[in-house]
């Protein structure tokens, strides 16, 4: 628990940034699974800032986002791809191969396939170093929403009325809010070696009392980091209110 998310967002960016520099070391690439939405723009900010007056590289730095709305352009106002190139994919030395964010031009015939293949390629790469992830007011991860298993693979899922509604104000209204979304699958969210949430404000300290300590539940995704052996949630006080 922070004083703050800014400096809760520095010193997860401390730590990204630490893991970048010791996979330079070794030689080896950084497999980074990332988020959108409001609580990662502060420590993108930070990373953006660490490669441009500290000279923090991302050359060796593969990512995987956790989601994309379907149907989707990517250079349409409110897609992931723009979200993410704008805040740090476009500001830092990333080769443009190496990002990854599920693709939502795709026909829905095509979508399973490219689904398989974009766990296929993460675990060629050897899973997922260190994965950032926000929270819904549902208590989704990626975009799983409450009822989505444990075991769940990347695929097409349905938004729920809740997470529509929070993303209403981005779209000018729920009618032009999508219905579903491309998500990376809980398992492979499980199967990274280091998971780091963030959540922010008050309107997140009840779900995150529920996900924390609350029963371990696919009503509520997040409770299954509980069994994660790495994962910890990185909160303000405002979030961390209600826990006991
Ligand atoms: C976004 C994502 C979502 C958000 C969550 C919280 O890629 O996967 O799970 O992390 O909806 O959104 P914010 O941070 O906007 O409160």
């Amino acid at each position: 628990v922070f004083e703050n998310s800014k400096t809760a967002s520095i010193a997860v960016a401390q730590e990204i940034a630490a893991l970048i520099r010791s996979k330079q070391e070794q030689q080896q690439s950084c497999i980074l699974g990332l988020a959108t939405g409001s609580s990662p723009k502060g420590l993108y900010a930070e990373l953006v800032r660490m490669h441009k007056e500290e000279g923090l590289s991302f050359k060796n730095v593969i990512t995987f986002n956790l989601d994309e709305y379907y149907p989707m352009e990517p250079d349409s106002i409110n897609s992931y791809v723009r979200f993410m190139k704008e805040l740090l994919l476009d500001q830092v030395d990333i080769l443009p191969e190496n990002y990854n964010i599920p693709d939502g031009t795709l026909s829905k015939e095509e979508i399973q396939a490219y689904c398989a293949n974009y766990e296929e390629k993460i675990e060629a790469l050897g899973g997922i170093d260190l994965q950032v992830l926000g929270i819904g007011g549902n208590g989704h991860i990626g975009f799983n929403e409450s009822g989505s298993l444990q075991n769940s693979k990347t695929r097409l899922v349905a938004l729920d009325h809740i997470t529509r509604v929070a993303a209403s104000k981005d779209f000018s209204g729920l009618s032009n809010t999508p219905r579903t979304a491309i998500t990376l699958g809980v398992k492979k969210i499980m199967e990274a070696k280091r998971v780091i949430l963030l959540a922010w404000g008050e309107g997140k300290s009840n779900i995150v009392k529920a996900s924390a300590e609350g029963t371990v539940t696919n009503l509520v995704p997040a409770s299954f980091l509980q069994e994660h052996d790495n994962a910890v949630f990185i909160l303000d006080q405002e979030a961390a209110s209600k826990l006991t």
